[in-house]
């Protein structure tokens, strides 16, 4: 079993399959996109499935697929079904912006893979359009449904909550839970990589962060319960709106909570193992990989490597990679 040296057990990979999208979220990338990745440095799918069965192994149980856009790689429904057949992975889940979710629901239910987590910070069509430079809101809608009729339950909602761009849609959000059996969880904007100007009509990145003590506060109304921490809660603080099917939950990896249960590493699509989000250090494996080399004791150290807490102080942020890059 892989532990960190605060006791930690590691089960749970996230695996960014691509740094490519089809939408340039405002906080995520300029209008005009970023120079991709090239091919030969994306991990192949036997070099992804590779690591995962050595990490299964190892005792790593719940696999993510993350992006950029992991919808927007080729085959993917492929890799699903390779990454669930792997002995000791019990559970295969995606996050994605949801635009090609409703083509792709009932191939990626039939791999194997058990659950989605949609990306949606507004309802409103004319501003999902802005915030996603031209995304379709009813496609992810769409997306969405297809996901809970193909049985890719719980469906879980992430919104960036941005002050001046989607505060004013918190109660209409979390009423959602009152119709339907999702949980929406709401997260602080994290001040990596996206601190420069948005665009016209934005306010500056800086500015746009909105704590989850003003969340709670704007959503009073509602007479949030809090639900004890469950499994496969992750880092969110769960609530319901007494009588709901759903669920809200709030995640702040700024805060205080977010690290101490922490059991995860992350993949990225370059093929480098990263201990911590919000820390720059990474464990390269590709090149390993690709000389037939053993990558257990890389992954040990990327374990061994893991903080405590990340020290994250404005002045002290990460920058080499973007969210994209590591998938959330
Ligand atoms: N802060 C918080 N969440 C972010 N995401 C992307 N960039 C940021 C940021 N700076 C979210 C996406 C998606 C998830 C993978 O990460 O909206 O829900
Ligand atoms: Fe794409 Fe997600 Fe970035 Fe938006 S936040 S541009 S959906 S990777």
């Amino acid at each position: 079993m892989l532990q960190d040296a605060y006791g930690r057990p590691i089960t749970y990979l996230r695996v960014s399959i691509t740094d490519r999208c089809n939408l340039r979220c405002v906080y995520c990338m300029p209008e005009e996109g970023v120079p991709w990745q090239s091919h030969e440095n994306i991990l192949r799918f036997e070099e992804i499935v590779a690591v995962v069965r050595v990490m299964a192994e190892q005792g790593i149980r719940s696999v993510r697929l993350t992006g950029g856009e992991p919808l927007v790689r080729k085959g993917v429904v492929d890799l699903v079904r390779m990454i669930a057949d792997i002995p000791g992975i019990e559970d295969v889940s995606l996050t994605t912006n949801g635009i090609l979710l409703e083509k792709y629901a009932a191939d990626l239910a039939k791999a194997g893979l058990k659950r989605v987590n949609v990306s949606l910070d507004t309802l409103q069509a004319e501003k999902f359009a802005r915030i996603t430079r031209g995304g379709c809101v009813e496609k992810v809608w769409r997306g969405i449904q297809a996901a809970e009729s193909h049985g890719l339950q719980p469906v879980k909602i992430n919104v960036v909550v941005m002050r001046s761009v989607n505060d004013e849609e918190l109660l209409d959000m979390a009423r959602l839970t009152q119709v339907h059996p999702w949980h929406i969880r709401f997260i602080e904007l994290m001040p990596v990589n996206n601190r420069y100007f948005w665009g016209p009509g934005y306010p500056m990145p800086d500015d746009a962060y909105f704590s989850i003590g003003e969340m709670l506060s704007v959503l009073q109304p509602l007479g949030l319960q809090r639900i004890p921490k469950s499994v496969g809660s992750g880092p969110a603080r769960e609530y319901c709106i007494p009588g709901a099917p759903g669920k809200i939950g709030f995640i702040s990896p700024l805060g205080e909570h977010f690290c101490e249960n922490c059991n995860r590493l992350r993949l990225t699509a370059d093929g480098c193992l990263r201990p911590c989000l919000l820390s720059d250090t990474e464990v390269a494996v590709r090149e390993v990989l690709r000389a037939g080399g053993d990558i257990l004791p890389h992954i040990q150290q990327a374990v061994a490597l893991k903080p405590e807490g990340h020290e994250l102080a404005l002045e002290h942020l990460p920058n080499r990679r973007c969210m994209r890059d590591i998938g959330g």
